[in-house]
């Protein structure tokens, strides 16, 4: 391979991994924030029992209101919103805003813990 492909390789290469990187990296700090701030609300073991809010693995992809919780607002039921990474930060970021009438009302307004606890919210499958 010539210098140059070699160099255009790499790049391509390192910018393919970049965001991957940057999850593997977050998620185990949003595990550590959403030990503070969700769980004691949310489970998120596969198949544990729902309490006070809905279990949230395999949330990502996920439609809103859509994991069997028994406790869903009307709100959040009719929002027709689908998990994906923009949705939960949107939400996270104001959810009485972004879903005016849910009844989920904790708030992530720090970007960067927000986003690492959607890189871990998205590593629950
Ligand atoms: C005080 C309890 C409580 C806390 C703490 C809490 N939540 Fe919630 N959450 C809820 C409730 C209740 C709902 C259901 C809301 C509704 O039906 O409108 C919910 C819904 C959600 C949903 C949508 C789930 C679905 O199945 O559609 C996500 C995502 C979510 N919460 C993430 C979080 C994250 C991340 C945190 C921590 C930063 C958090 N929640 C903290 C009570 C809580």
């Amino acid at each position: 391979m010539k210098l140059t492909q070699t160099i255009a390789f790499a790049t391509a290469f390192s910018a393919m991994l970049a965001p991957s990187l940057a999850a593997a990296q977050s998620a185990p700090e949003g595990a550590a924030i959403f030990k503070q701030q969700c769980q004691m609300c949310h489970v998120s073991a596969k198949e544990a029992k729902p309490t006070l809010a809905p279990n949230l693995f395999g949330v990502g992809g996920r439609k809103a209101a859509s994991s069997g919780f028994a406790n869903y607002s009307p709100a959040l039921k009719a929002s027709g919103l689908v998990w994906d990474k923009a949705n939960l930060d949107r939400f996270l970021t104001a959810p009485t805003k972004a879903v005016p009438g849910t009844r989920m009302v904790i708030a992530l307004p720090d970007a960067k813990r927000r986003q690492s606890v959607i890189d871990y919210l998205l590593t629950l499958k």
